[in-house]
């Protein structure tokens, strides 16, 4: 019978959006691949913060050795994850943080610092001279009000950039459009297109192509993920001018739950670092990323031959012993 797991982390995911939260969860996966005593469930509350709320209430009930959250709105699941951290259950933010104070570590990268680079970027892009329009996240989730913060603060050091209109998404493409044409319409003076995140960024090109303002609007993303159609591509198909590295940090997650529960010593701010990616660096970030999704393909061809070596022993030793006692 196989041993039971040493630890259970419970992990409430916001959303199942999008290949950045994949990004996420393979990250976690691929780090946990070298724990097999550590066991991981996931539940996904899909963008919603009364189920995400409901769903830390379950996984504390279900006696999980700590929670790894990534909260869908800050102040909503404040509350529940509070009481995990109070019961003593060890809590690890990623990505998006609570309203609140009582969490064990945090892992993720610095919003506000994601928009002041935005904003420094778009001065030297548009020669500190242009009106931009702001394409926000979903309302009430720390990653907005982090971009949107650093962005308009920065933007102070510039007078002549000006963000004109703001238009609000959900990280997605959808329901975006009816918004962004009309924000458009409304202004064509606007020469910029600050997006909180790449998929936004994406429809937001569309967009101005379809009006025929894709060579007179500059447009700058957010998460610089690697795969088809991410950040990395648009940039290098010259969709976007920049995006801005935010990792997913599924993997520093988990190697930073498994400090605390291992009562190792551990950082409490984890924080990732983000950096422009755009023409002049974008061949070499490809170039990396894909060297690592080789090597970590030969990791798991080589965790899979140990699984088959394993599997082979423990068939033989069953043999041995069989003939052994007939
Ligand atoms: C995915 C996502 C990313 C973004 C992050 C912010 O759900 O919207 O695109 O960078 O969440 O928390």
């Amino acid at each position: 019978p196989a041993k039971p797991p040493h630890y259970r982390i419970g992990f409430a995911q916001c959303s199942s959006k999008g290949p950045w939260r994949q990004a996420m969860q393979a990250g976690m996966e691929r780090e946990l691949s070298f724990h097999p005593d550590v066991q991981l469930r996931t539940l996904n509350s899909h963008d919603n913060s009364a189920l995400q709320k409901q769903q830390i209430h379950e996984l504390i009930e279900s006696g999980i050795d700590l929670l790894i959250v990534s909260p869908y709105e800050s102040a909503p699941v404040t509350p529940a994850v509070e009481e995990a951290y109070r019961r003593g259950i060890p809590v690890v933010l990623l990505d998006r943080r609570t309203a609140s104070q009582a969490y064990t570590a945090f892992v993720g990268a610095d919003n506000v610092e994601v928009g002041q680079t935005a904003a420094r970027y778009a001065a030297r892009l548009l020669r500190g001279h242009g009106k931009v329009l702001e394409v926000l996240g979903s309302p009430g989730s720390s990653a907005t009000s982090g971009r949107h913060e650093g962005f308009s603060k920065a933007l102070r050091d510039y007078p002549g950039l000006e963000i004109v209109s703001q238009v609000t998404g959900n990280w997605t493409e959808s329901s975006l459009k009816p918004g962004l044409v009309d924000a458009l319409k409304a202004h064509p003076e606007v020469s910029l297109i600050y997006a909180h995140n790449d998929g936004m960024a994406r429809a937001a090109y569309l967009i101005c192509q379809e009006l025929g303002r894709a060579d007179k609007v500059r447009i700058i993303g957010v998460d610089g993920l690697a795969s088809p159609g991410e950040g990395i591509d648009l940039v290098q198909r010259g969709m976007l001018k920049a995006s801005l590295l935010y990792s997913p940090g599924g993997e520093d997650a988990i190697r930073t739950a498994l400090n605390i529960l291992h009562k190792q010593p551990f950082k409490r701010e984890n924080i990732l670092g983000t950096m422009v990616i755009d023409s002049t660096n974008v061949l070499t970030m490809r170039q990396q990323t894909e060297k690592m999704v080789s090597q970590q393909q030969d990791i798991e061809r080589q965790q899979g031959l140990m699984g088959h070596l394993e599997a082979t022993y423990a068939s033989q030793q069953h043999a041995l012993y069989a003939a052994l006692l007939s």
